[in-house]
């Protein structure tokens, strides 16, 4: 094939780390200051559901913890002749839950019970529409009779199930939560079900974190929330069909130190850039790009449609970050490791369809997880084009990517290639050519090759392959490149009257690497003449 019609250039991508084959010696799973574990560690083996630690329910209801829906603080006010008394509201959760479902109407009766507060406006149009347009009347029969009872008593096994109080991943924490696909389960449960108490308003204490209660996924009658519904529906069907038998670990990660970025000497590493297939698909057991959004999962129990959202509705257990996780600072990113694949789905956005039940074949790490490991790294939104390469925001992408990239104590031997794509650059505004740039940086000063999927953009490919390959062949450091882009910045794009630049940042890096290169060779020339 002429390098043209090519749908892939650079390293050839088996020539790329992926996990497990990469991967060191997994240390003993074990509790520490810094990790929380959720299950017995002594008792984990291959192929048994975890056991949860500790055997009873600890309650707790502070500020560093999950409220959960059955804590024995959860109360429910009742109103009564004289004036009102309080009312357990999971005993109000477990009335609602276990009266048996006919219809939607049943569902969204029972969810109102112990929401009676929301009742005038939570709309139920996009679940009832699934129920009653887009299933088959056996396969709505079928979530009636079998999957939704399901899913209320693996809600109501909480105390049960998750016995721990799950740590507040907060702003400026390093710490790390496993727990079992089993315990997401529950929660995820509880969450279709808006238990989670204080979480329906965003005035509340938790105004710093995402959404949890799915509620804005039954509202509205947009295609899309049917096909998220189905989307979940699916991984609710396979949990309560199959117990899972994994762990997930949620690491909370800072960056205090980042490169200086200024002085590096640091080489661009290798880069495999196509633009076929997609990060999920492609980019198996390497480190894969979440495009994220500082409240993690971004729109996924809304509206949004995108990355982001598609990864967490297709490996739902990425949802349940909702429940802790604080919303990200600058110099921070969310590792997830160990997540399954339920869907396959097709479209993109408006188009977004489920297609059908996935069976994840990943195989398992020492600790149970399977060995996806997914980033979230937001990126900053752009309204104007030119914003972007004002130095403090190209510095502040470089540390946030470098954030997600990085990993402490690990030869680079050891780590697997970053799978990332255009991110920043969709919903966000970014420039590709800028972001694969800086993603270029941050992976080489991590230590890391690279995947890049352009989703489809072939002269994107050819493009960064081509500045890769001169920077590469030059030599150009990481902290050459730092200075071109802010060279681009201030002479280029800072007395620039339109909304976008005459002289793109790629050719303007071509004209001075090469006229440098110009200089030098007649300089050498000189000196040794
Ligand atoms: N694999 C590779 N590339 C992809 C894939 C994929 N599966 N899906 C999309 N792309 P976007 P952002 C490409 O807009 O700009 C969410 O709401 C495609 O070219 O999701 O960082 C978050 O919660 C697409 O245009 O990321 C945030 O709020 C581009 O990646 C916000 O969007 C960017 O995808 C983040 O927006």
């Amino acid at each position: 094939l002429h390098n043209m019609d090519r749908g892939w250039l650079g390293t050839p991508i088996d020539e790329l780390n992926r996990m497990p084959q990469c991967a060191p010696p997994l240390s003993h799973l074990k509790v520490v200051p810094n990790h929380t574990v959720t299950v017995r560690t002594d008792l984990l083996r291959e192929g048994e559901v975890p056991v949860p630690y500790p055997t009873k329910f600890k309650d707790a209801w502070d500020d560093v913890s999950v409220k959960m829906p059955c804590s024995e603080k959860n109360l429910f006010p009742m109103e009564t002749e004289d004036g009102g008394g309080v009312q357990s509201r999971w005993e109000l959760i477990h009335t609602a839950l276990q009266g048996g479902f006919k219809s939607s109407l049943d569902v969204r009766d029972a969810i109102l019970r112990y929401n009676t507060a929301h009742a005038k406006k939570w709309d139920f149009t996009a679940l009832n529409l699934l129920c009653t347009e887009c299933l088959e009347l056996c396969e709505a029969q079928h979530l009636f009779e079998v999957v939704l009872p399901a899913m209320v008593s693996l809600a109501l096994s909480a105390p049960r199930l998750c016995t721990l109080p799950i740590p507040l991943l907060k702003s400026r924490m390093n710490h790390s939560l496993t727990m079992s696909q089993e315990q997401i389960a529950c929660l995820l449960a509880n969450a279709f079900f808006c238990t989670f108490p204080r979480r329906n308003s965003r005035k509340s204490e938790y105004c710093n974190y995402p959404e949890i209660n799915f509620y804005r996924l039954f509202e509205g009658s947009s295609s899309r929330k049917i096909e998220k519904l189905k989307t979940l529906l699916c991984y609710f069907r396979r949990v309560s069909q199959i117990r899972p038998k994994g762990l997930v670990t949620f690491t909370r990660q800072m960056v205090n130190n980042p490169p200086n970025w200024e002085s590096s000497q640091t080489q661009l590493t290798r880069l495999h850039i196509t633009c076929e297939g997609t990060i999920e698909d492609d980019g198996y057991g390497m480190l894969q790009v979440d495009f994220a959004n500082r409240f993690v999962g971004g729109g996924v129990t809304g509206h949004g449609l995108v990355q982001e959202e598609i990864r967490f509705l297709i490996n739902p257990e990425l949802i349940v970050s909702r429940l802790f996780t604080e919303a990200m600072e600058y110099n921070e990113c969310l590792i997830i490791t160990g997540t399954e694949q339920y869907s396959k789905y097709s479209g993109y956005a408006e188009s977004y369809k489920w297609k059908e039940s996935h069976t994840d074949e990943t195989p398992r790490d020492d600790w149970q997880r399977r060995c996806t490991e997914i980033v979230a790294i937001d990126a900053l939104k752009f309204r104007h084009f030119l914003e972007q390469f004002l130095p403090e925001k190209m510095v502040r992408e470089l540390n946030k990517a470098y954030c997600g990239f990085f990993r402490s104590n690990t030869n680079s031997k050891h780590l697997s290639a970053v799978a990332t794509g255009n991110w920043g650059c969709g919903a966000f505004g970014g420039d590709t050519r800028l972001k694969a740039l800086i993603q270029l940086m941050a992976a080489a000063e991590a230590g890391r090759d690279m995947a890049y999927f352009t989703f489809g953009d072939a002269q994107l490919m050819r493009d960064v392959h081509e500045i890769h390959t001169f920077l590469t062949g030059r030599k150009v450091t990481v902290g050459r490149l730092y200075s071109l882009l802010n060279q681009y910045s201030s002479t280029v794009c800072k007395n620039c009257r339109t909304t976008r630049p005459d002289e793109s940042l790629y050719s303007f890096i071509y004209q001075k690497v090469s006229s440098q290169t110009a200089t030098d060779a007649l300089k050498s020339a000189k000196d040794s003449g």
